[in-house]
């Protein structure tokens, strides 16, 4: 019987795993956090200027990136959008848009921490973009511009 308590029980071993699983997930909660707060200061330094703080836009001249149709309804384009600049007349919740803006130069991943930073908030909730896929986005639109 004494034997038996030199190796861990099944009870022991379920609750080691258990302790590992929520470290792990309080881990990746936290550079979650990380990568929203630098996409939240990426989002401040360049686009806030023109689409505030809270993402609201401005009048009829900036259209709003919060809880936005047109975000929604092009997610795949949205790296490039960023980019290379948009120019277009747009419909953004039921408002069209005219004015034209400039492409913003920023490192890939500091794209990517942007997207997804407008992409969870103010009421968005895109899928989560990761690097491989914003590079291959902006493959695709490089060589059409
Ligand atoms: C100088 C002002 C200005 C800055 C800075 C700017 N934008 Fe824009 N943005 C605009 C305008 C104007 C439009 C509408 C363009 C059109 O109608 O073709 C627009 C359109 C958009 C759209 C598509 C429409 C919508 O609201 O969903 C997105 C997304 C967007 N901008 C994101 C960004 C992001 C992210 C940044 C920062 C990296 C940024 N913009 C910086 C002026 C700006």
């Amino acid at each position: 019987m004494t034997s038996n308590n030199m190796l861990p029980k099944a009870g022991t071993l379920r609750r080691v795993q258990g302790v590992l699983l929520i470290l792990s997930a309080i881990l990746l909660a936290q550079c979650e956090e990380n990568t929203y707060r630098i996409g939240e200061r990426v989002y401040k330094a360049n686009c806030a200027n023109c689409h505030m703080d809270n993402g609201e836009g401005l009048g009829e001249l900036i259209p709003p990136i919060a809880n936005s149709d047109y975000l929604k309804n092009n997610r795949d384009k949205l790296a490039c959008i960023v980019r290379y600049g948009l120019k277009d007349t747009i419909m953004v919740n039921g408002k069209q848009y005219s004015e034209q803006m400039a492409g913003i130069k920023l490192e890939d991943v500091a794209l990517v921490n942007l997207l997804n930073y407008i992409g969870h908030s103010w009421g968005n909730d895109l899928k989560p973009y990761t690097l491989e896929e914003v590079r291959t986005m902006l493959g695709q639109c490089a060589t059409q511009q």
